[in-house]
């Protein structure tokens, strides 16, 4: 399990409209500005066991963390509901493995993707992403060394991520966090 150095990497948020809020390209900024803050990066604890977290104050009423990656850490096939996001590595190199298409949200258990929706990223420090709503990925360090450290913001706050495994092309939803399972 995840070492926490504060609460959870997805605690609940008070309840804001969904409406207006910062942009992708907002969160986008907000990241690659903190990524590049030594003042905020360097105080996060570091695990070699498992990540560690920190919540930021995200702009605009978004929700946002600071994350540490131990050499082989990673989140598994997940979305992000209807909250548009963003992330950037502040240290080390992430990888990220997406669907380059858009997902049906709800309705179905599990379904087989056809070929060429797969696209593989990797981020290295000071190298940022932004994502749009029922955006599907995981986020892994595949490093066998070095951690890694990236800043996430979301906004909507998190109102649920669906967990997903991954079997070739065939994805199927697994579980439904919502933010009472994560405090
Ligand atoms: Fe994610």
């Amino acid at each position: 399990m995840p070492q926490s150095a504060s609460a959870s990497p997805h605690a609940p948020a008070p309840e804001r409209p969904h409406t207006g809020g910062p942009t992708a390209a907002e969160l986008l900024a907000f990241a690659l500005r903190t990524a590049a803050d030594p003042g905020i990066v360097d105080s996060l604890p570091l695990d070699p066991e498992g990540r560690t977290w920190i919540r930021l104050d995200g702009p605009g009423g978004s929700e946002a963390w600071l994350i540490g990656w131990p050499p082989g850490t990673g989140t598994g096939w997940h979305d992000h509901a209807e909250s548009r996001g963003a992330f950037a590595t502040a240290r080390g190199r992430l990888t990220e493995h997406a669907l380059a298409v858009r997902l049906p949200s709800q309705g179905w258990r599990s379904l087989e993707l056809a070929p060429g929706h797969d696209r593989t990223r990797t981020l290295a420090e000071g190298a940022g992403r932004a994502f749009g709503e029922h955006h599907v990925h995981e986020v892994l360090n595949a490093s066998t060394e070095e951690h890694a450290v990236s800043v996430h913001a979301y906004y909507p706050p998190l109102p649920l991520i669906r967990r997903y495994s991954r079997s070739g092309p065939v994805l199927t939803l697994e579980h439904v966090e919502r933010p009472v399972d994560w405090q």
